[in-house]
């Protein structure tokens, strides 16, 4: 396979976000904030958010630690580095003090490699909040700044194999299924399956155009 050469614009730094946000029809997107810390717990603590995801339970002090750690981490350079977009519903109002709008979910970005311009996405959303495509309207718009802003090449997710919506979601975004990995996994006590997908720029501007 030929194609042009991988060209990262790293470093980076999703700080400038805070002050001119993603807007999807639905959504605001931003980078997290330690005062999201309310709005994140109201998923972070719920056994069916964390089933899937590699976080253990925590209590709300912990949980906001959790979020402060993610919160500081707003420059992609290395591989490993990630930034997290709080997603604000426009209009349902926060519950963190001060007001605002709610964070009803985030999504992730990480450095995969920046010699191959590769990228690793990842969400969570509130339950109360799933089945109204809004963790597709996020996931798209932080796939699509992947593209066009960082210019990754390419964007994978790591599922657990029985994670049936966050595969749903990576069809409802034009990933494909590359692998499956199985047993290769020790997780939250057992071997599990997972599942890779993916999509190249190409495609994903495709899926987009369609
Ligand atoms: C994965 C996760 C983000 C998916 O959330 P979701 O709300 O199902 O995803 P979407 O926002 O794309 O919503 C799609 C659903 O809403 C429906 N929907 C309603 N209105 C819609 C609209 N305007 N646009 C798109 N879908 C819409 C779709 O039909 C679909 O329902 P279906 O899955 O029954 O077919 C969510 O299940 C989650 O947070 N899980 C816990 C955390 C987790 O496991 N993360 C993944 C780690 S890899």
């Amino acid at each position: 396979m030929s194609g042009d050469a991988p060209e990262l614009a790293v470093p980076f730094d999703a700080a400038p976000l805070a002050a001119e946000p993603l807007e999807t029809p639905r959504l605001r997107i931003r980078p997290l904030a330690s005062a999201d810390g309310d709005d994140v717990w109201e998923y972070q603590r719920l056994a069916d958010v964390l089933r899937f995801i590699p976080w253990p339970e925590r209590d709300r002090a912990e949980a906001q630690e959790h979020t402060d750690r993610r919160a500081a981490s707003t420059v992609l350079a290395a591989a490993g580095d990630g930034i997290h977009f709080a997603c604000e519903l426009v209009g349902e109002p926060a519950l963190r003090a001060g007001g605002g709008d709610r964070v009803v979910g985030d999504v992730m970005l990480r450095l995969d490699s920046v010699e191959s311009a590769r990228v690793e996405i990842g969400w969570v959303f509130h339950p109360g909040f799933q089945g109204r495509g809004l963790a597709s309207e996020g996931a798209g718009a932080v796939l699509d700044l992947a593209f066009e802003r960082l210019r990754a090449h390419r964007v994978h997710a790591i599922l657990d194999r029985r994670n049936d919506d966050s595969a749903r979601l990576c069809a409802r975004l034009g990933m494909r299924l590359e692998a499956t990995h199985l047993a290769d996994d020790w997780f939250k006590g057992e071997w599990t399956d997972t599942e890779v997908w993916a999509v190249l720029r190409e495609e994903r501007t495709a899926f987009v155009a369609r």
